[in-house]
């Protein structure tokens, strides 16, 4: 017999059968949270994973694990959930914004070099976005972050399952950064996971996320508790099991959508380079005739979605960092987008399509 010191149960007869059944009866905590971070990392092709509490406070981590502290510039896109900038930010570094390609909305590199020689090259990381889904060019990327002796960390909120030259997305730079919120391509509720292959970085962030404990009841830093639930992680393995064919989904619609648009003036289908496997956390358009387009899709009973309306660098929260980036500026009053999910139906899927082909501005 062992009495234990913990009450195992929550009082819920439903809801404790389906803590003992899914995650082996460790709501918190429990050895779910360890195989999910094994399976995850083993999809991306990595040899250690970090589950945490969300994907902001993966970000926050792995940047901490990299040594990025106050005073400390990471050069970011400006173009993106306002959490990839935060996260720089929660470390006491400066987020010092890049600008964006034209055609992908990623950054680019070009505009990276130019703000990176601006700063005498005194830059300490660099953190791209695989934005909706589409990976960033890590190739030259990585060129700049190894000239400039800086950490290339992947902001891959939006892109579980894509590849880039066929590595997975998150096996790519020095750390990667994953959140599985509901709407992204595979969910744990709240969750997110850091992978690497560097053993100490992993053992540094584990520690972090777990109140810098080094053993029990023994702290060799100050640390904090981003840590993933067990019941998030065995909702993460049920989901990573399906995250194939919700990614073979999301293509099949995008490029149902692709085909609805190829005679479309008006509007302009994403790029899906032959270079990566875009997996479209978004399907996002380009269109001069936004608010039509909007309220057309509205009256076909179709919701849609602007992300992001405003860059972060123009984010009041942002205002002491400023500058400008004029191509995601631009991005900013031109992007929607439309519905992909894999919980479409065909007939959803042929309306959206038929809206896109038939919209007159
Ligand atoms: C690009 C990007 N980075 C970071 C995050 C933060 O993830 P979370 O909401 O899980 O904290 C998100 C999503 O919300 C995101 O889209």
């Amino acid at each position: 017999m062992t009495v234990g010191m913990a009450d195992p149960l929550i009082g819920v007869p439903e809801l404790d059968s389906l803590i003992e059944t899914a995650v082996g009866g460790r709501i918190a905590d429990g050895p779910e949270v360890r195989t999910f971070e094994s399976e995850f990392a083993e999809h991306c092709a990595v040899d250690y994973g970090v589950a945490t509490s969300n994907g902001t406070t993966a970000l926050h981590a792995a940047l901490h694990g990299l040594g990025i502290g106050p005073g400390d510039r990471v050069v970011t896109t400006p173009f993106s959930f306002v959490a990839t900038a935060n996260a720089i930010r929660l470390c006491g570094a400066v987020p010092v914004f890049a600008d964006v390609d034209a055609a992908t909305l990623n950054l680019d590199p070009v505009s990276v070099r130019e703000t990176v020689r601006a700063h005498d090259g005194d830059v300490d990381a660099i953190l791209p976005v695989h934005l909706y889904g589409l990976p960033a060019p890590m190739d030259e990327l990585r060129a700049i972050a190894d000239e400039y002796d800086a950490a290339l960390v992947e902001d891959a909120a939006q892109a579980h399952g894509a590849t880039h030259e066929g590595r997975p997305v998150g096996s790519i730079g020095d750390a990667a950064c994953f959140s599985f919120y509901p709407t992204k391509n595979m969910t744990t509720g709240e969750g997110g996971m850091v992978l690497t292959d560097d053993e100490e970085l992993a053992d540094r962030i584990a520690r972090f996320i777990n109140h810098g404990r080094a053993g029990a009841y023994e702290h060799s830093e100050v640390g904090h508790n981003f840590r993933l639930t067990s019941l998030g992680a065995g909702l993460g393995r049920a989901q990573l099991d399906r995250l194939t064919t919700f990614v073979d989904v999301r293509r099949r619609n995008a490029a149902e959508y692709d085909e609805a648009l190829a005679d479309q003036p008006a509007v302009t289908a994403p790029p899906d380079p032959a270079n990566v496997r875009h997996v479209y956390h978004q399907y996002t358009v380009r269109t001069d005739h936004r608010e039509a387009l909007q309220a057309a899709l509205g009256d076909a009973g179709i919701d849609t979605g602007v992300y992001y309306p405003t860059p972060i660098h123009q984010q009041p929260a942002y205002a002491d960092v400023g500058g400008t980036a004029p191509v995601a500026e631009h991005a900013a009053d031109t992007v929607l987008s439309v519905p992909v999910h894999p919980s479409l139906t065909r007939g959803e899927v042929d309306a959206v399509a038929d809206a896109l082909a038939g919209f007159r501005p």
